[in-house]
Formats: C-alpha cells, sequence, structure tokens
C-alpha cells in the first residue's frame, strides 16, 4: 500500500523504519514533532511533498523483506530501555566528551572570523548540562519503573504507586526536556548554516561539525524511540493496568 500523505510523521516512522535515514536527510522532523501530518512537515521543512513520497516508497522498496530492522513496538519495553540506555546514551555522553573540547579548540582558532562559533559553544555546554542529568534521571529513575511496572503487569501482579503517582509525571517532564533540545539543536544548524564548513575552515572545523551533524542525528533517533515508542507504550500499558484494577461498574 503507498504511503499515506496524510498521516503524521510519527505513524509513517513507525510503519516504515527505514523512514529515518530519509527524514534525516531531507531535514524533516520525525521526533519532537513528529505529530505532524507530513504534508505540513514537508512544508516547514521546505521540500515538495511528491519528492519526499518518492523518497520514501524508494526507502521502503530497498528495505522490504529485510528483517534486522527491529518493530521496537512489539519488542518488550526492557530491551528497547536496555537499547536506548547501551546505544544511544553511550554515544551521547562519549560524544559530549570528545565535542566539548574540539569546539573549544575550533572557537578559539576561528572565534574571530567566525563569530557563531562562540555561540554554538555556549549553546552546546548548556543543552549538553542539561542532557547529561536528562539521562541520569531516565536511568535511574524513569526506566527502573518501567521495567518494574512491565515486569508486574506480566506476572498479573496490581500495580504499586510510584512516588510520582503516574508514569505520565516523568515522562511529559522527559518530552520537556527533549523539546528543549531539539530546539537548541535547531538552533544551532540555523547558525551554523546547515553545518557548512567556510571555505577558510581547517580539519578539525569539519571534524567539529562533522560531529555536530552526527550527534544530531543520534538524539533524533534517540528522542524518536522514546517519545514515539517507549513513552506511549509505557502510559498505555499503566492505563490499562490501572483499569483492569478498578472493580466493575466504577
Ligand atoms: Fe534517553
Ligand atoms: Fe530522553
Amino acid at each position: 500500500m503507498p504511503i499515506d500523505a496524510t498521516k503524521s510523521v510519527k505513524e509513517i516512522v513507525l510503519e516504515v523504519p527505514a523512514s529515518i535515514s530519509v527524514f534525516e536527510r531531507l531535514g524533516i522532523d520525525y521526533c519532537c514533532g513528529g505529530d505532524q501530518q507530513l504534508e505540513a512537515a514537508c512544508q516547514a521543512a521546505g521540500r515538495p511533498v511528491e519528492e519526499v513520497l518518492r523518497s520514501l516508497e524508494a526507502a521502503k522498496t530497498a528495505t522490504h523483506g529485510e528483517t534486522s530492522i527491529l518493530d521496537w513496538s512489539r519488542e518488550p519495553l526492557a530491551r528497547l530501555m536496555s537499547h536506548i540506555v547501551e546505544k544511544h546514551h553511550t554515544f551521547c555522553r562519549e560524544q559530549v566528551s570528545r565535542l566539548e573540547p574540539l569546539l573549544a579548540k575550533v572557537s578559539e582558532a576561528h572565534g574571530a572570523r567566525h563569530p557563531e562559533l562562540r555561540r554554538l559553544q555556549n549553546l552546546f555546554a548548556g543543552m549538553s548540562k542539561e542532557l547529561l542529568m536528562h539521562l541520569v534521571k531516565e536511568e535511574q529513575t524513569l526506566f527502573p519503573y518501567i521495567a518494574h511496572m512491565e515486569e508486574t503487569v506480566r506476572q498479573g501482579r496490581p500495580l504499586l504507586r510510584p512516588a510520582f503517582g503516574t508514569v505520565q509525571n516523568p515522562v511529559r517532564m522527559m518530552v520537556l526536556e527533549h523539546d528543549n533540545a531539539g530546539a537548541t539543536l535547531h538552533e544551532m544548524r540555523r547558525l551554523s548554516r546547515d553545518y557548512e564548513v567556510p571555505a577558510d575552515g581547517c580539519n578539525s572545523y569539519r571534524a567539529l561539525y562533522d560531529g555536530l551533524m552526527t550527534f544530531e542525528s543520534d538524539m533524533h533517533q534517540h528522542v524518536h524511540l522514546e517519545n514515539n515508542i517507549l513513552f506511549p507504550r509505557a502510559v498505555g500499558m499503566e492505563d490499562a493496568a490501572v483499569a483492569q484494577e478498578k472493580p466493575a461498574g466504577t
């Protein structure tokens, strides 16, 4: 069945995981802005919807029958969270340690001719500080609660109410923090003119912009897994468990 442009970007990513690479390449927001209809998202990115649909159909055909793309909407939540932590949280921490000194070095060498580097350095430092705390909140509070909830539901036992009341509360906070990081990454892309290395840029400049683009792309995939798959599934699981515990007729 052809891809329907009136569907949300999030729905298309869930149906066709290979569409992530197309959306990354064309600058279409599929994580924080995943609720937008494809048509609106194409317009926001300045891409004709027909061109995007052609690329999506090609990606779908190219990966047809491929079994290596895991369908995270069906895997156990504990497995999805392990994947997020091992792949994306590890990558985020490694890249923050690598890119912060590289930004300082390039900014020091080229900041006089390219003042946007200092702004990029400040934006990245602020975002990284917030992100590192965000990862700890997920790893120490939210993810263990979701894993515990999933196991409790699997065993058919009643849910114990967490200190934060309902899983929706930390989820709302995490989504807000994702939006903040997304807005910073967007501003960094604008300031760097889509990470275009200037003619007088050195190899470190190139390595920096390359690293920042890879960081951005990994964040998009990371936030997509949480906002569009993990969090809605955890909220749905809690709602279903609570509804089952209520005596009939209440
Ligand atoms: Fe995360
Ligand atoms: Fe997160």
